[in-house]
């Protein structure tokens, strides 16, 4: 057991549905225990700042439905430096917080593990982004629910392109993964689906839009990760209308994908992974990352996190084509 009477959190990089059930989760379980909990704010900024606030049980009511982060967040290139680093731990130090839990994704981790080695804090990290690109865990907080806003406009988008007999490219997020496009592309029935794992065969795209066209198809959604074609669905777009002159229309979900309310899951996945951090860091863990793998809750060491990306699925991705009509 550790001896931890203060407790910082934060959040920190892209912002994710859930980040605020799991801020509530760690709050409420610290409390329960008997531990302050100090909030900072804007990440990494706020920490080298020390821009921090005192959070209390009524400090997190009525925040297990709402999308963002009640901590704001921020990605600092001022704590990439060692120099930021120790101001920082400074900070924590002066404020008399023992203990760090930062929920956020790949880039939060190594910062938590660099404040971790260089200054002996104890930190613990909780997995928050919409990518779902974290190794550890079967799911990242917010990952659910960014699937399905952007499944719920390419459902919109298909009314139309139906109607109107169009191609549409649909952008969604994941520059370097990805997991969001795989997984609204197989359940929107997309036609095609592009992923920065997979290197682009625009030919195979074209002759999948002309097959489908020879067997009758009059409308056809191509799914595009931000980060599977330099320039995007836009320039990917372009590329296919450049061999094949097929007219399309592009669509780009957005930065819509890291609002909204959270779902059901990922309200509860964020409620066990801050309840789990806070354990977590009370039992001595330190440098680990909480993570939910075939429903049981796990630390996973945060320099295996760090040294590893998640990899996609690929048989998903053969799946979505073979059934894709
Ligand atoms: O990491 C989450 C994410 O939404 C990625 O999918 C996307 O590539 C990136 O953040 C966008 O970042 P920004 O909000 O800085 O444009």
């Amino acid at each position: 057991m550790a001896d931890v009477t203060n407790v910082g959190v934060f959040t920190s990089g892209g912002d994710a549905p859930g980040m605020n059930a799991a801020i509530r989760a760690v709050v409420r379980t610290a409390v329960a225990r008997g531990i302050g909990v100090t909030g900072i704010i804007r990440g990494y900024t706020g920490l080298i700042a020390g821009d921090f606030m005192n959070l209390d049980v009524s400090s997190v009511s009525n925040i297990i439905q709402l999308g963002g982060t009640i901590l704001k967040t921020s990605r600092s290139a001022a704590f990439r430096e060692a120099d930021g680093r120790a101001e920082a731990a400074r900070k924590l130090a002066d404020a008399g917080v023992d203990a760090l839990i930062g929920i956020g994704g790949d880039g939060t981790f190594r910062g938590l593990l660099d404040l971790s080695n260089e200054h002996g804090v104890p930190v613990v990290g909780v997995p928050g982004t919409i990518d779902n690109d974290i190794v550890g865990t079967d799911d990242t907080i917010g990952f659910d629910t960014a699937v399905n806003t952007a499944l719920e406009s390419i459902d919109k988008i298909r009314d139309t392109a139906d109607s109107h007999d169009r191609i549409f490219f649909i952008e969604v997020m994941g520059r370097y993964c990805g997991a969001i496009a795989l997984e609204v592309g197989l359940a929107g029935g997309a036609e095609e689906i592009a992923v920065p794992e997979v290197v682009l065969d625009i030919d195979q795209t074209c002759s999948i839009l002309a097959e489908g066209k020879k067997r009758g198809k009059t409308s056809f959604i191509v799914v595009v990760a931000e980060g599977a074609y330099e320039g995007g669905a836009i320039a990917f777009a372009a590329a296919v209308r450049e061999r094949t002159g097929y007219d399309y229309r592009v669509s780009i979900v957005g930065h819509v994908q890291r609002g909204g309310s959270p779902t059901s899951f990922d309200r509860t996945l964020a409620s066990r992974m801050g309840y789990a951090a806070v354990e977590a860091t009370v039992s001595g863990a330190s440098a680990q990352m909480v993570g939910i793998v075939c429903n049981e809750t796990v630390l996973v060491p945060l320099a295996d996190v760090c040294s590893h990306r998640k990899e996609i699925d690929l048989e998903l991705l053969r799946v979505a084509r073979l059934i894709t009509g």
